[in-house]
């Protein structure tokens, strides 16, 4: 089998990490997934991701899976100098901002460190294979909540008409509160447009704003749809964490970001940073997802208020897709909120049956 025809997938178990396996495969590739099951060490059994990687090993015949860990710099070097994957697509971290203050040294281990291991390792192995890396757009920190803002009934949204079609990459990373989270994700993002840069390797980070779907194993610290719904489902209560409840978060199915990584792996450009987000129109508030889960389930929402907001945590958040668009304008959005809420919906619903 051609080089190409190899993708190798960190964080394979997890949300992002699986729909790429799932995608590459039905595009005819052999799959590799590294994956070490470290979200349960992170989130605690609820976070366990085993049971999306034994899925992946029963549904797709191209996969194989690989228990490393990303900090491990000679497992990752020998490993990629095995495979010399013609894609690397980096989807494995500590995603949650408020966990990282508890544990400082393995979120900046695993998406500072274990992002550059990847790097070096794919410099020395496969240079000129696209390399994506899933960054996140905490990456601005709280800047965006500068924006002169407008409070609505349901959402908060931005005053400033700059600003009328959403976030922009050009937006300062600088000068704001990140979480630890935000700036051990600033370090792997800025190492990747450089690498892209110094080296003339196609790298890109894919700056993400709510990335959801029906595999994903959401937790109160990470994943706010899905764990909404669950909360729902289970008729628990979910908390608020200050601004009304108005917060907005801008929410793009796995899928769509799983179909932009293969555009961009088809026509790389060289350090690129895009903006990944479901955009104005897949915008919602926490209120607003109360409202359209409690439609879907036909159950209220259980929820208590907490008049503190999380730390660095965006007020109004929406990405504006204009330059994913205009350079890759056979991409667009192809599922809408409500239709991922659903998915979410009846995937919970068949997990906690069985
Ligand atoms: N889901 C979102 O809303 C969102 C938003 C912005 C950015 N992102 C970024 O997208 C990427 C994927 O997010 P996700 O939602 O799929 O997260 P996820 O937690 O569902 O998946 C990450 C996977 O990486 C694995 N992993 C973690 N540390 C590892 C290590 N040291 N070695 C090997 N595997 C390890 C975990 O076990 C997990 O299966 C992350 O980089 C995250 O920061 C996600």
């Amino acid at each position: 089998m051609s080089k190409e025809e190899r993708i190798l997938v960190t964080g394979s178990s997890g949300l992002i990490g699986s729909e790429v396996c799932t995608y590459f495969a039905e595009q005819g590739y052999r799959v590799h997934g590294v994956d070490n099951n470290q979200r349960a060490v992170f989130f605690g059994p609820q976070g366990d991701t085993r049971w999306n990687q034994q899925r992946l090993e029963r549904e797709l015949p191209s996969f194989v899976h690989h228990e490393l860990d990303i900090r491990d710099r000679n497992g990752v070097l020998a490993l990629l100098n095995e495979i010399r994957p013609g894609v690397i697509v980096h989807a494995a971290a500590q995603p949650s901002h408020d966990r990282a203050a508890t544990i400082p040294f393995d979120d900046f281990d695993t998406n500072a460190g274990g992002t550059l291991n990847m790097l070096e390792a794919a410099r020395r192995s496969c240079p000129e294979s696209p390399f994506i890396y899933l960054s996140t757009n905490k990456v601005y920190g709280d800047g965006p909540n500068r924006i002169s803002l407008v409070e609505l009934e349901t959402r908060w949204d931005y005053a400033d008409p700059q600003y009328a079609e959403g976030i922009p990459e050009t937006f300062s990373i600088d000068q704001s509160v990140h979480s630890l989270f935000g700036a051990s994700k600033v370090a792997g993002d800025v190492m990747v447009q450089e690498y892209g840069r110094y080296f003339q390797m196609p790298t890109c980070c894919l700056r993400g704003g709510c990335l959801t779907g029906p595999n994903h194993s959401g937790v109160e610290l990470h994943g706010f749809l899905s764990y909404l719904v669950r909360c729902n489902l289970e008729r628990r209560e979910y908390r608020i964490f200050g601004y009304s409840g108005k917060q907005v978060r801008d929410n793009i199915h796995s899928r769509d970001v799983a179909r932009f990584i293969h555009a961009f792996a088809e026509a790389p450009r060289v350090g690129e940073v895009y903006n990944l987000g479901g955009g104005k129109a897949n915008a919602c508030s926490i209120l607003e997802a109360f409202a359209l889960v409690e439609r879907l389930t036909g159950e209220p929402q259980i929820s208590r208020y907490v008049d503190d907001n999380r730390i660095g945590d965006h007020i109004c958040y929406y990405s504006d897709l204009r330059k994913m668009r205009a350079h890759y304008p056979r991409w667009d959005l192809t599922v809408t909120l409500e239709q991922t809420v659903a998915q979410i919906v009846d995937a919970w619903q068949q997990k906690l049956v069985s």
